[in-house]
């Protein structure tokens, strides 16, 4: 299984995965002002795209699931408790989606949003905004359907997983290296925590520094009626 980190700028991280032999493909957490870009690279590699899959429901960017979906007739894939609309194909932890052999599975990790996920192929995690590589932590559970407990709690989640997976997740720092399940039980502060209350605590820090999500009001009810505005302030 091939993978590929797409966006060659901004925060924010979109995973493209396929097999060589049969060039069944997957974009994970495509942003939809680079749905061109996706597209082209798709045809470049000359792959078949059999879904799209978001993490969870996106608040600081519009995702390009349903517009990919709508375009290529390709799965749009969520956790089947996801508000979004335009979802063609709902999973939940018995699911198994093939992708040219690959098996993907997924677990729920609700907390950062309600309807966060982890996608799961055998050599990769792409965690969304559940869990960030290093420092980073995991993502912000301050804004809508987010809860700290719950996101403390899905934490146990690390226990069921094989510690050789790569974390792909959902934003990173520029610069900031890919690293291993096993690696992060090292550095990744979040997941050396013993209490509840220092899991508070770092959130409520994390959240004061990083301040208002400047696209939250134009990007989440896009996401959640998978529809793009007429005018995208950003465009
Ligand atoms: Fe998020």
């Amino acid at each position: 299984m091939q993978m590929h980190q797409l966006n060659e700028s901004g925060w924010a991280k979109t995973y493209l995965i396929y097999d060589d032999k049969t060039k069944k493909s997957a974009i994970i957490d495509p942003v939809y002002d680079f749905v061109a870009d996706y597209l082209d690279k798709v045809e470049e590699l000359d792959l078949e795209l059999v879904m799209c899959i978001a993490t969870h429901t996106h608040a600081d960017h519009i995702t390009g699931c349903f517009t990919i979906s709508e375009a290529t007739n390709c799965d749009y894939v969520m956790w089947h408790s996801t508000p979004s609309l335009g979802v063609t194909k709902f999973v939940d932890e018995s699911s198994v989606l093939d992708l040219g052999g690959e098996q993907i599975k997924f677990y729920h990790v609700p907390g950062h949003t309600e309807d966060s996920m982890l996608v799961v192929t055998s050599s990769h995690v792409f965690t969304g905004d559940f869990l960030f590589t290093g420092d980073g932590g995991v993502g912000r559970d301050d804004l809508p359907s987010g809860r700290m407990q719950s996101h403390w709690d899905s934490l146990q989640v690390m226990h069921k997983l094989p510690g050789h997976l790569l974390v792909c997740s959902g934003h990173e720092a520029p610069g900031v290296k890919m690293q291993t399940l096993d690696w992060n039980k090292e550095h990744n502060p979040v997941l050396k925590m013993t209490t509840f209350e220092e899991y508070v605590s770092w959130q409520k820090n994390t959240t004061e520094q990083l301040g208002y999500v400047s696209k939250i009001k134009v990007a989440l009810p896009a996401n959640l009626f998978a529809e793009v505005p007429d005018d995208v302030p950003w465009l």
